[in-house]
């Protein structure tokens, strides 16, 4: 008799909506998130020879209306899918729009080693040649392969693999809008066959020290109000006074160049500092490192430097940091750590 065949893996697959579960309307136009998990997986019966799979509809909405609630949400179903020993790894599917701001936000509040991927499209589940099914199948690949574990959150598309602390949408539509520009991707993956480079270099998942803080609590917690604002030419103080008066306990600049802003910009960002406002500094440039102390005089100002981070990953970091400390030394160290 031939030997017995092993047992498939099991993954968990929760599902947040999306283009990958859009469907067209009319014209060009579509619905994100029309389409419920279920009909994604029978649409591949290929899964089956991955992995037995099974599903939960954690939420159904386009990526742009995703909350820190279904992020809470999400890291406890996450959380509780990777404590079970008959699970070898979790998918997640989820739009494109914020996917690398949830990816990020599971990468420090997630404890485990065991992969976590999430997946999305950019073709609608009924278009033409649309790019979900694969990504899926490569998703669900990744999510049970042994050389995936402790690499953090991954985010898997166009036969990429990317780290959550890395990826970034860069292109309103096009299939390989994800990018990993700074430091480069975590790897490839053809037809279910990862290809890893380097891990990541950044403290992540069980390394984090926001892990145990949010897997003890993750759906009580609220996190802090912190606004993210776009830095241009002739730039006032109104929206940062605005974001003060609204109550924003940290502010992200998306500033110009090297995180920088205009005199009277500046000057509202060095008051709200003095109130006790969490000032990070970013750049809108898309990529590059924010120093401290090069044009802005960061130690006087008592601003933090976003270091690697882009602007909207910057707004997890401080958010989560911010449930911890509010001491603008722990929380500059935690921008060059994670
Ligand atoms: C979304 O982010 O939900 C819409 C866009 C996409 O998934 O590609």
């Amino acid at each position: 008799m031939p030997p017995a065949a092993a047992p498939l893996p099991c993954v968990r697959l929760l599902a947040t909506g999306g283009t990958i579960a859009g469907a067209h309307t009319t014209g060009r136009g579509y619905r994100a998130a029309a389409l419920s998990i279920d009909a994604l997986v029978a649409a591949v019966p290929q899964l089956a020879t991955l992995a037995r799979i099974d599903v939960e509809q954690v939420a159904k909405l386009g990526s742009q209306d995703m909350t820190e609630a279904v992020w809470r949400k999400l890291a406890a179903r996450v959380q509780r899918a990777v404590d079970n020993p008959a699970l070898t790894g979790v998918v997640i599917t989820h739009g494109t729009d914020t996917m690398e701001e949830t990816a990020y936000f599971l990468n420090l509040v997630v404890r485990t080693d065991k992969p976590v991927v999430l997946v999305g499209a950019m073709r609608p589940a009924t278009a033409m040649s649309a790019d979900g099914p694969m990504n899926l199948f490569n998703a669900i690949a990744i999510a049970t392969a042994p050389a995936a574990r402790g690499r953090g959150v991954l985010v898997v598309a166009n036969d990429e693999i990317h780290f959550a602390r890395e990826v970034a949408k860069t292109n309103t539509t096009q299939l390989g809008t994800f990018a990993s520009g700074q430091r480069g991707l975590a790897g490839l993956v053809n037809s279910g066959r990862p290809h890893f480079y380097a891990p990541p270099v950044r403290r992540h998942t069980a390394a984090s020290e926001f892990a145990p803080l949010i897997a003890a609590s993750v759906s009580e917690r609220t996190l802090p109000r912190v606004d993210l604002i776009f830095a241009h030419a002739g730039m006032d103080r109104a929206l940062i006074d605005a974001a003060v008066a609204a109550g924003a306990r940290g502010l992200v600049i998306a500033g110009v160049g090297d995180g920088n802003l205009g005199a009277t910009a500046l000057a509202a960002c060095a008051e709200a500092a003095k109130k006790g406002v969490a000032i990070v500094r970013a750049s809108r440039t898309g990529g590059g490192v924010v120093e401290r102390n090069i044009e802005i005089d960061d130690d006087r100002l008592g601003f933090i430097a976003a270091n690697e981070l882009n602007p909207q990953k910057a707004r997890v970091l401080l958010m989560l940091g911010l449930t911890c400390t509010r001491d603008l030394r722990m929380l500059q160290e935690m921008f060059f750590a994670y």
